[in-house]
């Protein structure tokens, strides 16, 4: 049996030279928990040519939908950048991942921390009903080297509070902190600096970390997983591991090319 589904392209969105979104038809046979990715790519040369993408689209919706850099030179990102509705895009039929809400302890924060494209699991984290039910603040943390790079705007701090089934949940507690790092910006330094400096909990209204209260999930370079791991395992909080529920999960599968 195949281990992918064809899926066709029915929305292209250029955020900038550098950043797109494809949306595709969606297989019904495919289930997937939002945060999983799962492989994605096109044929070259009769031969499938793919890479791990998290899914940005919730579980729930209808369409597929993937959140990707443009890399001129990149095997696959050179080819996709071009991709048109109506071109067929190859999913996999087996998505997983690591960055699943209940795979942390219970806790009262939820610290979502994306950089660059690292945010495409957390859209389809913030459209989860289950996951404002389970804490009492949600905090999507996005750094980017570039005011251009903070996508999704629209989505997290208009539409997905206007959502009729859960938009009042969003409204009371989804709290959204975009940082730059390049440009000049409201927010502006590395979300590790923020953390260490107790810049973002201050700007945010929310307490220091502290292990019974804060939990996190981690999306980005692998040079960002391992600073913001190092941060927290400082303070005493520690990764999930296989079988061991702990404060924080990583996804280390990460597009670069
Ligand atoms: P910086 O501009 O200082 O490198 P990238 O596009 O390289 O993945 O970077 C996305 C964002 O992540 C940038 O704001 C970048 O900051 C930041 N970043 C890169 N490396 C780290 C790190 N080790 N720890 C925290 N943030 C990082």
């Amino acid at each position: 049996m195949a281990q992918t589904h064809t899926e066709k392209v029915i929305e292209v969105h250029h955020w900038s030279d550098t950043l797109f979104t494809i949306k595709t038809t969606r297989d019904p046979n495919l289930r997937f928990r939002n945060g999983e990715f799962t492989m994605v790519g096109v044929e070259v040369d009769g031969k499938p040519l793919m890479r791990a993408y998290s899914i940005a689209s919730s579980n729930y919706e209808d369409h597929l939908e993937f959140y990707s850099i443009k890399v001129q030179d990149g095997p696959l990102t050179s080819q996709l950048q071009h991709i048109q509705i109506g071109d067929q895009l190859l999913v996999s039929k087996k998505p997983t991942g690591s960055l699943l809400w209940d795979h942390v302890k219970p806790g009262k924060h939820l610290y979502l921390l994306g950089t660059g494209t690292g945010l495409a699991p957390f859209l389809s984290i913030i459209k989860d009903p289950d996951v404002y039910e389970n804490f009492e603040k949600v905090i999507l943390v996005h750094g980017c080297r570039r005011v251009e790079e903070l996508t999704y705007q629209t989505l997290i701090t208009k539409e997905l509070g206007e959502n009729e089934y859960f938009g009042n949940m969003v409204k009371d507690k989804l709290i959204y902190y975009p940082a730059t790092t390049r440009d000049n910006f409201i927010t502006q330094g590395r979300i590790t600096t923020l953390i260490e400096t107790g810049r973002m909990t201050s700007d945010i209204g929310l307490p220091d970390f502290k292990i019974e209260d804060d939990r996190f999930m981690l999306c980005g370079s692998p040079a960002m997983l391992s600073s913001i791991s190092e941060l927290l395992n400082s303070k005493g909080f520690k990764e999930t591991r296989k079988g061991e529920f702990n404060e924080y999960v990583v996804e280390r599968s990460f597009v670069a090319t």
